[in-house]
């Protein structure tokens, strides 16, 4: 009998969802999460502490990205769909991998390395506001996938490091301590799928640069008409290639709306023209889920139910394993 997949996401809640959440995590695991399998999403709540001390940025930030994942139609009867601070065993698990895992592994990591190098660049000491959160940072992801021994995680290219240091850390302890987990690998979109931001570089809230997921129409429309684009004019034929316009066009297009999108750059169309295209296209394929949004935003016990019921199912298969760990690290009753 082959072993059933157990795939695994989180996403962490510092930000409003947009377009760039939307195409390249949330709308791909909704859709994976169809076929058989076991399915864990959650909310890396644990992780934005490490982000941002803004408290009421976490918690809005909590509530919207949950309202869209059920707003955009994720069957959370199949998946389990749960908050990360809801499960008490995911710290435990930290715990447990913290003191298997080397630190000379955390050194090489490149979320703590980046912010080492900006102090030196700036002449300050390299350790100047780095918290403890963000040094330890992969071993609570690793504790997030291995708590549930996932087999497959999705993730964008830059989390790839931290999907190595999970299956080393779970190597190690199974090396210690016997086999107790699977060795868990990234599972990666395809190429060419990062989704370009306002201004062409990859759609992030590092940059500053998102379209929001669920703007009302007059909003969508001033954003589209943001996006940079070059001083061509309508009649001059356009790079669909070079254009974020039509990067987003394909994204939400299928093959055919996306073929003639690309005739229509090679015969010159305007950019408004392009941008109010792309504006309908969007419009369309975000309306219903948007206005079910909107719904649960104002119902955030609906929203708060859905994430207890997760919780629940995650937990029932969290705790047998941290009971299983305690037992072999020697933690047990002494009777
Ligand atoms: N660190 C991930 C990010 O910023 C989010 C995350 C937290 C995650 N825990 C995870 C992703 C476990 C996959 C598996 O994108």
């Amino acid at each position: 009998m082959s072993k059933q997949n157990i795939t695994l996401t989180g996403i962490t809640t510092t930000g409003t969802p947009h377009l760039g959440n939307y195409l390249g995590a949330i709308k791909p695991a909704i859709e994976a999460s169809k076929a058989a399998g076991q399915y864990f999403y959650f909310l890396a709540d644990y992780h934005a502490l490490i982000k941002t001390q803004d408290a009421d940025r976490v918690h809005q930030s909590t509530k919207e990205i949950a309202a869209a994942w059920l707003a955009l139609g994720l069957d959370t009867d199949k998946a389990a769909f749960y908050r990360q601070s809801d499960i008490p065993e995911i710290p435990e698990l930290t715990w447990f991998l913290t003191c298997v895992a080397a630190k000379g592994l955390m050194n090489r990591a490149h979320a703590y390395k980046d912010g080492v190098q900006k102090n030196l660049d700036a002449g300050e000491d390299p350790d100047s506001a780095i918290n403890m959160g963000l040094f330890s940072y992969p071993i609570l992801m690793a504790a997030d996938i291995l708590v549930f021994n996932a087999t497959h995680v999705p993730v964008g290219r830059d989390q790839i490091q931290h999907i190595e240091m999970a299956r080393d850390i779970a190597q190690r302890f199974n090396h210690l301590y016997g086999k107790h987990f699977n060795i868990p690998e990234a599972v990666i979109g395809k190429e060419g799928s990062v989704v370009k931001g306002l201004d062409g570089r990859k759609m992030s809230k590092s940059y500053d640069n998102t379209i929001p997921l669920f703007l009302g129409e007059k909003k969508l429309q001033k954003y589209i008409n943001k996006i940079k684009t070059n001083l061509l004019e309508p009649g001059e034929p356009k790079d669909a290639d070079d254009s974020a316009v039509f990067q987003l066009w394909s994204a939400f297009a299928n093959e055919g709306q996306t073929q003639w999108m690309r005739d229509q750059f090679a015969e010159g169309i305007a950019w408004g023209e392009a941008k109010k295209q792309l504006f309908e296209l969007i419009d369309t394929e975000l309306q219903a889920p948007r206005a079910l949004y909107m719904e649960l935003l104002k119902a955030p016990d609906t929203i708060e139910e859905e994430l207890q019921k997760g919780a629940e199912k995650a937990r029932a298969l969290a705790r047998p394993l941290l009971d299983d760990l305690r037992n072999s690290v020697g933690i047990r009753p002494l009777g």
